[in-house]
């Protein structure tokens, strides 16, 4: 048998995507810029190689489809997204493209239809650094586009909309707001994605089911005490909000050290007046808080949130605290997540599913199908950082798990 697509080709075609940056010296490919058009380009020619038809849809994502069988079969969905943080690294996004890319040009060279169709997604926005604004391919996908966001500005001004056109996409809403399939004629979204955690690295497997896409609550605090002077208010009459911050964030790490899987963390904190000889008079911070299991993940908030009131009560300064962001979890599709553990214990790799604690497109699809994600595993966690690596022998275990789990997908 011939070995086509192996895996060398999947990180060669990484590294080549990775020169379509809008930076010199390092990856930045944002929505809709010159950049990503010509990585999109790029992985066309390798789409159509692969036996596939290409089009763009209205927002610019690119989507290679391979016919099944018959022309009235179901569609499965595999991708990911092409674009990137700043400074980023070449796989978070790209891989799970390439994968399932090499997965079809493999049974294009054996000249093998399955009883389905199958769609390769690349996503034009998932990280959001353009607009701040995350999923915007797979929202416009799956017909769930906030049209607000249309009109928010890039930092040259340029609107999200003059951004689409200038793409040659269409921002009008009626195609951005309508979904590309109806939910009876899909089968399901797979997305393969690097693991941006040392868990599987940590258990010495190459990759993982992910169980879930961990809920989360951003919320914004603020600490407000009184501002006087480091050298004559004495200790006993300080109302020092950073004080009563440090306390707050050691109860979160303690808190979130009680619970298995839950995470707490404080990343942003800002101290004013902020001088050396003056007593902070105000903090404001933030706090994000995710678990797999959202009740578990409420209760943590509001014994925070119990926690900041009685150190604003001890130390008698105010406390104002605001929800910003809540997500519920997003299971992954019980059926499909067992069809990926019984493909990766025939294949003789133990089985782990993980939870997912970073965002993925697939939280957006679980609104039109079902959905299931694989993680491979990365060196030391690191994502969102040039250092970001894969090894070429994970990716063939990829490779080989998702094609074999194509084969076992039942036609209903
Ligand atoms: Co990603």
């Amino acid at each position: 048998m011939t070995f086509a697509v192996p895996a060398h080709t999947v990180m060669e075609r990484c590294d080549i995507l990775a020169r379509y940056s809008e930076e010199s010296g390092r990856l930045t490919r944002r929505f809709a810029s010159q950049a990503m058009r010509q990585a999109m380009e790029v992985v066309a020619e390798w789409m159509r190689a692969a036996g596939m038809s290409v089009q763009y849809d209205a927002i610019g994502n690119l989507i290679g489809r391979y016919e099944g069988q018959s022309a009235t079969a179901k569609t499965l969905l595999l991708g990911s997204h092409l674009d990137t943080v700043r400074d980023a690294g070449r796989y978070d996004g790209m891989l799970g493209v390439m994968v399932a890319l090499a997965c079809v040009e493999r049974l294009h060279t054996r000249d093998k239809r399955l009883p389905f169709a199958i769609e390769v997604l690349a996503f034009a926005d998932e990280e959001g650094l353009r607009y701040h604004s995350a999923y915007i391919g797979s929202s416009a996908i799956t017909g769930t586009f906030d049209p607000a966001i249309l009109q928010l500005v890039d930092a040259d001004g340029i609107t999200m909309a003059e951004a689409i056109r200038s793409y040659s996409g269409n921002p009008d809403l009626q195609m951005l707001q309508t979904a590309r399939w109806q939910r009876e004629d899909l089968l399901g979204y797979c997305e393969v994605h690097i693991e941006q955690g040392p868990v599987l690295e940590a258990r010495n497997l190459p990759l993982g089911v992910v169980s879930a896409i961990s809920g989360q609550d951003r919320i914004a605090l603020r600490f407000t005490g009184e501002a006087g002077h480091a050298g004559t208010v004495p200790m006993s009459l300080r109302r020092d909000a950073l004080c009563a911050t440090a306390e707050f964030v050691l109860a979160a790490e303690t808190l979130a050290h009680s619970q298995p899987g839950l995470v707490a963390t404080i990343g942003q904190l800002n101290v004013q007046p902020g001088a050396s000889n003056v007593i902070p008079g105000q903090a404001t911070l933030s706090l994000d808080v995710r678990h797999q299991d959202d009740t578990v993940r409420e209760q943590a908030c509001d014994h925070l949130y119990d926690q900041a009131r009685q150190i604003s009560a001890q130390r008698n300064v105010a406390l104002d605290w605001q929800l910003v962001q809540e997500h519920r979890t997003v299971p992954c599709t019980p059926h499909l997540v067992r069809l990926f553990e019984q493909t990766i214990e025939e294949a003789g790799y133990p089985v782990l599913a993980l939870p997912s604690g970073a965002g993925h497109d697939a939280v957006v699809l679980s609104t039109l199908t079902d959905i299931t994600m694989l993680f491979v595993r990365c060196r030391g966690g690191v994502s969102h950082h040039p250092a970001e690596s894969v090894t070429e022998e994970d990716v063939m275990v990829a490779i080989t798990i998702l094609e074999r789990f194509l084969e076992r997908v039942i036609h209903p």
